[in-house]
């Protein structure tokens, strides 16, 4: 695209043109962009009048492409598939070129029922997940109590992603930002209310549910509530899986971390408020504590809300907008943005040299969705079917 494509007149804004890319948002997506765009020697500034403020804020990291495979998702499963097997060596290579800790741990996860019921519902999803061929085993109850013990002794029975793996989507951010800077990207903390006002050759729309109003795309906002444990004592929490789970019909995960932090998330509501409900907060909680008594006595550090960017199929939209040259969008990844982006930040990036989008691209484009935009305005809190 820079050399000779659409974008190479460029110019999508007005003015000098200050960068070779722009990247409107500076969640996870749109750091790892600037971040591999600068490494190959593109001036690149970030814009975000808030970084790491957004979906990333409240995302609990889970890296799970196999226990968050669902009927009638075949090629998102297999862009999860592709971007977990990328995840070690973006993990070393950012942990280095940052010089921090990502909280990146690969203990696997246990999906679990709590129930007959809860077991049945779960186990009809690892079927379908073994059916694809991807690596998840029913346990025995006795080696699912000896792998990890803190379990309730009521939960029915569970099975073993072994490669399903968790982040701490907070520490990623920051890693991103220092790697993106240290390699020459410039941050503008500046709200970006059209795209008309970046002078780049090549902007690239990472801004979540922003990217609605900004390119007209159909992006809803699909509201999570997430709590934050604390274990007591200031050790780790006393479960090292994370633990996917059904408790008497209630979907919930727990993230333990290394700090002594355990996510407990999440709803999934189509709204577009942030408020935490106490209802949500009883739900989440009573589960929790079903699955994993002792958390009953953890420290409730956190409760909060935010916004998934969800598209009408739940898939991510990357590639070329169409209608306007130059300009590119990674928005759209809904539940699974922090397991999706280092391919995100690869192909953009290749995207943005070559001009040439990776077949990995083709069912994710912004043409399926011709005809169905979203909203061009700015939009509210208040209003169900907009984001910002
Ligand atoms: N991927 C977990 C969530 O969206 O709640």
């Amino acid at each position: 695209m820079l050399s000779g494509g659409a974008g190479s007149t460029g110019d999508v804004g007005r003015g000098t043109v200050e960068a070779d890319v722009a990247v409107v948002g500076a969640g996870p997506v749109g750091l790892a962009i600037a971040w591999r765009c600068a490494q190959r020697g593109l001036r690149v500034s970030v814009h975000d009048p808030a970084p790491g403020s957004g979906a990333s804020r409240v995302a609990a990291g889970m890296l799970a492409p196999v226990a968050e495979a669902y009927f009638g998702e075949r090629e998102l499963t297999g862009l999860l598939t592709e971007s977990a097997a990328r995840w070690p060596g973006f993990a070393a290579e950012l942990a280095g070129a940052a010089g921090a800790d990502l909280g990146y741990r690969t203990d696997g996860t246990l999906v679990v029922g709590l129930t007959a019921d809860d077991l049945a519902e779960a186990g009809r999803l690892w079927s379908y997940q073994q059916g694809l061929g991807l690596p998840i085993r029913p346990l025995r109850p006795s080696e699912l109590r000896d792998r990890e013990p803190a379990l309730a002794p009521r939960v029915r029975g569970g099975a073993l992603a072994p490669g399903d793996h968790q982040v701490d989507p907070r520490r990623l951010v920051a890693a991103l930002r220092t790697a993106a800077e240290r390699a020459g990207a410039v941050l503008r903390p500046a709200a970006v209310g059209a795209l008309s006002e970046l002078a780049a050759r090549v902007v690239v729309v990472a801004a979540g549910c922003g990217a609605a109003a900004l390119t007209g795309l159909p992006v809803r906002p699909v509201k999570g509530q997430v709590l934050r444990l604390r274990a007591p004592g200031g050790g780790p929490p006393g479960f090292r899986h994370v633990i996917r789970g059904y408790a008497d019909g209630e979907p919930v995960y727990l993230v333990p971390r290394d700090s002594g932090e355990v996510v407990v998330g999440a709803t999934v509501e189509e709204r577009a408020d942030t408020v935490v409900t106490a209802g949500a907060v009883l739900r989440l909680l009573r589960a929790a504590v079903d699955l994993v008594p002792e958390l009953a006595e953890y420290e409730l550090v956190e409760a909060a809300a935010g916004w998934r960017p969800g598209t009408p199929d739940n898939a991510p939209i990357i590639g070329a907008l169409p209608g306007r040259p130059g300009v590119l969008v990674a928005t759209g990844h809904h539940r699974h943005g922090i397991v999706l982006t280092p391919v995100t930040a690869d192909l953009v990036a290749e995207l943005v040299v070559t001009g040439e989008p990776d077949p990995l691209l083709a069912p994710f484009g912004a043409a399926r969705f011709a005809g169905r935009t979203g909203p061009v305005r700015a939009p509210s809190d208040t209003e169900e079917e907009t984001c910002d």
